[in-house]
């Protein structure tokens, strides 16, 4: 693997998701791969999971960890010809290019802005990253998608399903505040690319790109998406139509035990408890919310692995 900036970026979906499940079961197996080279990881927004089990994952692998939160280096500049005279220090061509001395994987959070759609969906941080550095590039959620949480989501529909083409339900959940639609878009176009039967719900006016639904089912009726459901994966998303708005709080979408029915839960967390699932659904042996937490180490161990292999 050259990079994993996004899906499409897996060769063989079914053989990275046994080789994942295989490095759970041994995750010391490949230690020195990593010998001798470094993970920079670059943070422009928080995280809790996607850092530690990255880090954990490298680690295992036996690489050196570096992590910077951006924001406490100097104020990037992405365009190209401006005059740098206002707030921005430093340029990506240089910045990029001088990571890449020191690392020999360069891992990128970058969330959108929600305010201009065409800038986020060029993945601008994302793709100037991929076109000015000089190692390979991964993608720890970007703009538009979340391709290592899928990954281990993956992995856990796998590992716990119980028939060979489980019906998958994604549910849109309501949230206070504003959030992007990388996670929901990166777990549909890995489903399509799993067996499963995959049905999205969400209220009307919540509908996602149609490149990346293409011809997955959407049912604006909450209860008739779960009916039967093996798998829900309940997220919040802002609008993608009126973008990056909060148009519907409705509590009637927050996922029950109830509606849930005799689904295993998942979500890609954190979570607002309440808001978007009652306590009854987190606290019973139905979530798996912490399983799949726990995959996100070897999501991202077998994609650095996949990358040292092809240094
Ligand atoms: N699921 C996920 O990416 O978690 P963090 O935002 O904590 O990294």
């Amino acid at each position: 693997m050259k990079n994993y900036t996004k899906i499409k970026d897996i060769s063989n979906l079914s053989e990275i998701i046994k080789d994942a499940i295989l490095l759970k079961m041994n995750p010391f197996e490949f230690e020195d791969l990593g010998k001798h080279k470094t993970l920079v990881m670059l943070f422009f927004n928080s995280s809790l999971r996607t850092r530690l089990s990255t880090e954990k994952a490298a680690k295992n692998l036996g690489m050196e960890v570096m992590i910077l939160n951006v924001n406490d280096a100097w104020n990037l500049e992405f365009e190209d010809g401006t005059i740098m005279n206002v707030d921005k220090s430093e340029h990506i061509k240089e910045a990029a290019r001088v990571i890449s001395q020191y690392a020999d994987i360069i891992a990128v959070r970058a969330f959108p802005t929600l305010q201009d759609k065409a800038k986020d969906e060029s993945e601008y941080i994302l793709n100037n990253f991929k076109k000015y550095a000089t190692v390979p590039i991964v993608n720890m959620e970007s703009a538009t998608a979340h391709p290592l949480q899928a990954l281990a989501d993956a992995i856990t529909i796998t590992e716990l399903a119980e028939k060979v083409k489980p019906k998958v339900v994604l549910s849109w959940a309501p949230h206070p505040k504003a959030l992007p639609q990388a996670v929901a878009n990166s777990f549909i176009e890995m489903m399509q690319d799993l067996e499963v039967d995959l049905t999205i719900t969400h209220p009307e006016g919540y509908e996602l790109n149609e490149i990346i639904t293409k011809d997955t089912s959407i049912n604006y009726n909450q209860d008739e998406a779960l009916k039967d459901a093996d798998f829900v994966y309940v997220k919040n998303w802002s609008s993608y139509k009126d973008y990056g708005k909060v148009n519907n709080q409705d509590k009637n979408w927050m996922m029950t035990k109830a509606k849930l029915g005799h689904a295993k839960f998942m979500h890609c967390l954190p979570v607002r408890r309440n808001v978007v699932v009652e306590d009854t659904v987190l606290d019973s042996q139905q979530s798996v919310v912490i399983k799949q937490a726990n995959n996100r180490t070897y999501a991202a161990q077998i994609v650095l692995k996949q990358i040292l292999e092809a240094l």
